[in-house]
């Protein structure tokens, strides 16, 4: 396995360009087998996330190729609605087939994710949605599996749980309303620009549904739907790595290809924090010379600050003077970064669901790990900032979300290169 090798203490300056969201990809690449024709799917990042939904797409029956940023899926009439443990213990995003397939074929069986690193996600909300439709689901042998007895049923569905909204059970709520009889409404859905993504896709394949980017999406079941072709939105978490990534560095970046519209929890927290923000119509440039100030954070769902950039602005916070207070309210229990991060330097204390960050003069480059995609993005972080040289192992994990990261952050002139263990 590969890791990779930072050399702290550099600005960053220059732009970077952000590639497609990978959270948006996974759901729409479901989505496509709503259907027997083809789909194309253009600005698609290269990540190991989209080449394991690639490997379910075929293990499903689908004809599914990647060139160039652009995706091909073609399901053609005969699906085998199985997604097997393998695929899906890799990859827990798998479980948003299950919508489609129930739609498609009116049967599903799909291996349970079970735990990860960053939390127990459940996914209740998933199989209440879907039972609402009419589905009977049983549990068998780890697996979820799913029939419907004539055609699934538009309903109306409270998809709210412990912890808000769910981005995927939205999503696959979403997905097998589209062929059901009659009217659903979700209430209680999830905003997240990934929920209006997916809806914008599903439009083009001929579906009727309203109140994308609500708390209220309302869809009418359709007959049939026809293949599409649809570009995804720009990463709004790979933009927020790198926004992060300028103000901890001391640096000036212009990002580009972004979205500034999905950016305002982030853009308000940095702001607040003395970090210099101007956002374009589709660029952000982030700018700091003078000194950081701390502040609180509290992630919660979209359009609140996301769970997925609370490691990263802990990385910021963690050479911040003062005590910053940094909630997680997603997920609990995601701080696996919090015992590498002070590997490394800092003073993080753990209180409850809240870390306390007691900001320190400077951190010092360590051998580092996280088994959690944007804990390995902050231990990154943290590498451009500390003295000397940070290894980050298994990389495995960055590389399911951020593509290319190393030659995007050398281009802005880090000390950053992938070498073997
Ligand atoms: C999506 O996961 C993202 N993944 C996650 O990104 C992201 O952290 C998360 O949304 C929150 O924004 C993809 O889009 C592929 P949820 P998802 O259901 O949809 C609880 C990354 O790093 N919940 O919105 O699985 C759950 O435990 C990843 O790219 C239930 O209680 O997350 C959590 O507390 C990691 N029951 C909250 O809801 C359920 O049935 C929100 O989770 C489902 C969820």
């Amino acid at each position: 396995m590969d890791k990779i090798v930072i050399e702290g203490g550099r600005k960053l300056k220059g732009e970077v360009t952000v590639s497609g969201a990978k959270n948006s990809t996974l759901p729409i690449m479901a989505a496509s087998l709503l259907t027997d024709e083809e789909s194309i799917i253009e600005n698609v990042p290269n990540l190991k996330d989209i080449t394991t939904m690639v490997k379910l797409l075929h293990s499903l029956g689908a004809k599914a190729s990647y060139e160039n940023g652009t995706l091909t899926v073609k399901p053609g009439k005969n699906l085998k609605p199985v997604a097997p443990y393998k695929l899906v213990s890799t990859m827990r995003a798998s479980v948003c087939v299950l919508g489609p397939l129930l739609a498609r074929e009116g049967y599903a069986e799909v291996s349970l994710p079970g735990g990860c690193v960053i939390g127990a996600r459940p996914i209740d909300l998933h199989l209440k949605g879907l039972g609402a439709l009419g589905a009977d689901i049983e549990i068998q042998h780890g697996y979820i599996v799913a029939k419907v007895k004539r055609q699934l049923r538009g309903n109306d569905i409270f998809l709210g749980g412990n912890f808000g909204s769910s981005v995927l059970a939205t999503a696959n709520v979403m997905m097998a309303a589209m062929l059901a009889s009659g009217k659903t409404y979700i209430q209680n859905a999830a905003c997240e620009p990934e929920v209006v993504d997916l809806a914008q896709f599903l439009k083009k394949m001929g579906a009727k549904i309203q109140g994308e980017g609500s708390p209220q999406i309302e869809i009418e079941g359709v007959k049939h739907l026809r293949g599409a072709r649809h570009s995804i939105i720009p990463d709004r978490i790979e933009t927020g790595t790198y926004m992060v990534a300028a103000a901890v560095t001391g640096g000036d970046v212009l990002i580009k290809k972004t979205a500034p519209e999905h950016q305002n929890a982030l853009m308000d927290r940095l702001a607040q924090s003395g970090v210099r923000i101007e956002r374009g119509k589709d660029t952000i440039r982030v700018r700091r010379n003078g000194r950081l100030r701390a502040v609180d954070v509290t992630t919660l769902p979209y359009p609140g600050f996301p769970t997925d950039l609370q490691a990263q602005m802990m990385a910021l916070m963690a050479i911040t003077p003062g005590i910053s207070v940094i909630t997680e309210k997603i997920y609990p229990d995601r701080f696996i970064h919090v015992a590498e991060l002070n590997r490394m330097g800092s003073r993080i204390f753990l209180e409850g669901n809240s870390a306390i960050v007691h900001g320190v003069k400077r951190l010092s480059g360590a051998p580092v790990t996280a088994s959690d995609l944007r804990a390995s993005a902050a231990l990154v972080l943290a590498g451009l900032v500390a003295e000397g040289q940070t290894e980050v192992h298994r990389v495995y994990h960055l590389d399911r979300g951020y593509e290319k990261i190393e030659d995007k952050l050398s281009r802005l002139g880090a000390r950053i290169w992938r070498a073997k263990e």
